[in-house]
Parts: structure tokens; C-alpha cells; sequence
């Protein structure tokens, strides 16, 4: 199955969480994952070539590759049906390279922050995903939400992101998920990451052969 990162906004944690995802579904949930970078800067790709000298062990592969590369890396994936692929995606939409990889999302991962801007970017997103694929599954995750700031517009952001998919906990502001390299994932944020991808991972098994045939 296919599983895609994305917003049109910068910054709003797509690369953090495709990492947080992976550790959690191959370290928690024993399931095979390969994480495709296709953002732009490919810092996923970079972190994962230098983890692998530092820890030697790698419980995923982290691949960089264009969006055109898309098509022929799904149809070898094809032959893999209890594999989960991660499609970090950079944060654009005029590239029509988008367009096969948003038919093929069986789930996405939206992450977005109570804001303006962000608000925008994300219903831009959605509109865009909507038109070429209605049924998948999109799960917004709101990030680097700050204990003391009252933001004005969340409950209408929720409202609106609720008619379009599912709402997940919020994800705080936190120094540690700065520290998120590629295997490790800081003992600190575990709980927050339990409530996010928990449900997330309902989501998943429902898509996934059953754990038998695993
Ligand atoms: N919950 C959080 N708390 C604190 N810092 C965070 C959090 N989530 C992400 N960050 C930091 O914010 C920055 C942007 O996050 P990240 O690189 O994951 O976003 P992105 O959407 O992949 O960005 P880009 O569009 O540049 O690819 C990074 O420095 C990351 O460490
Ligand atoms: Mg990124």
C-alpha cells in the first residue's frame, strides 16, 4: 500500500513525520516499510545514509528518487502486497509527476499548523487530492501546536479539515522532535506519537492482508 506525506506548505513536517511513521510502524508494528524521499532538499536520503554508518543496522530503507520515478517503483511494489511504501513529498503542486502518485495514496498524512498560511495550503492540498483521488483516506495532523498560544481559528480549521478526512491529536511544539534522526525515536515524544499513529495504524490494518499472511 501506499501511504504519502504531503501539504503544499514548507516547514510543516512532512519529513519529521515520515521518519516518526516509519520507526513506528516497522519498530512497533513489525511491518515492512520503505520510505521514498522525493522532497526536494532529499534531507531524508542524507540523515539515512548517516545513521546507517552510525548504527549499522537499518529496520528500513529510505530510497531518494524524482516523482517521474514514481510509476515504475509502484509497480515493482506491486509484487509486494504486505509492504507499506512512505512518500515524503516536497511541498509543491504544479507538477503534473503528482498526479500518479496522489491516484495511488491509499492514506494520507497531512500535517499542517494553526495558521493563515497553513490553512491555505492545506485546503489548496485537499482540493487538488480530492479531484484525482476522492477515496483515500486523509488524516490532518496538526504540528508544532505551542502550550501557551491560543489560536483563533482552530475550531473552524477542525470544523472545515473535518468534512475532508480525519483529525488527529495535536502534535506540541517540542525541542525533541528536532532530534528525530532516522531509527531513533526520542523515548520523550512516545506518547505523543502512540495517540497520532494509533489510529493511523487501525486505518493501515484494515488495508494490509490480514496478520497471518504476514
Ligand atoms: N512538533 C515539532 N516541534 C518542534 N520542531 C518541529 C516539530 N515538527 C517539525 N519540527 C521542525 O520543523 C522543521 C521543519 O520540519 P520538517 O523538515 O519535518 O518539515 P517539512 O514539511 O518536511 O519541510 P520541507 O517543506 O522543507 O520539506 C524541522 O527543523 C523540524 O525539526
Ligand atoms: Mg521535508
Amino acid at each position: 500500500m501506499v501511504i504519502i506525506i504531503g501539504n503544499q506548505k514548507g516547514g510543516a513536517g512532512k519529513s519529521t513525520l515520515t521518519l516518526l511513521l516509519a520507526n513506528f510502524l516497522t519498530q512497533v508494528k513489525e511491518i515492512k516499510v520503505t520510505v521514498v524521499d522525493m522532497d526536494y532538499q532529499q534531507s531524508l536520503a542524507q540523515k539515512y545514509e548517516k545513521s546507517k554508518v552510525l548504527e549499522n543496522i537499518a529496520p528500513y530503507e529510505v530510497i531518494a528518487a524524482e516523482l517521474e520515478h514514481f510509476p515504475v517503483i509502484n509497480k515493482l511494489m506491486a509484487e509486494k502486497p504486505k509492504e507499506v511504501l512512505l512518500i515524503d513529498l516536497p511541498g509543491k503542486l504544479d507538477d503534473d509527476g503528482l498526479i500518479p502518485i496522489f491516484k495511488a495514496a491509499d492514506l494520507v498524512i497531512c500535517p499542517f499548523a494553526y495558521d493563515e498560511f497553513s490553512y491555505e495550503s492545506t485546503i489548496l492540498f485537499s482540493v487538488v487530492l480530492r479531484q484525482i483521488n476522492k477515496s483515500s483516506v486523509i488524516y490532518y495532523v496538526p504540528n508544532r501546536v505551542k502550550a501557551n498560544v491560543r489560536y483563533e481559528t482552530q475550531q473552524d480549521v477542525n470544523t472545515q479539515l473535518l468534512k475532508i478526512g480525519k483529525l488527529a491529536p495535536p502534535i506540541p511544539d517540542r525541542i525533541d522532535f528536532q532530534r528525530t534522526n532516522t531509527f531513533m525515536t526520542p523515548l520523550a515524544v512516545v506518547p505523543i506519537i502512540l495517540s497520532v499513529f494509533e489510529p493511523v495504524y487501525e486505518e493501515i490494518k484494515k488495508m494490509l492482508p490480514a496478520p497471518a499472511n504476514r
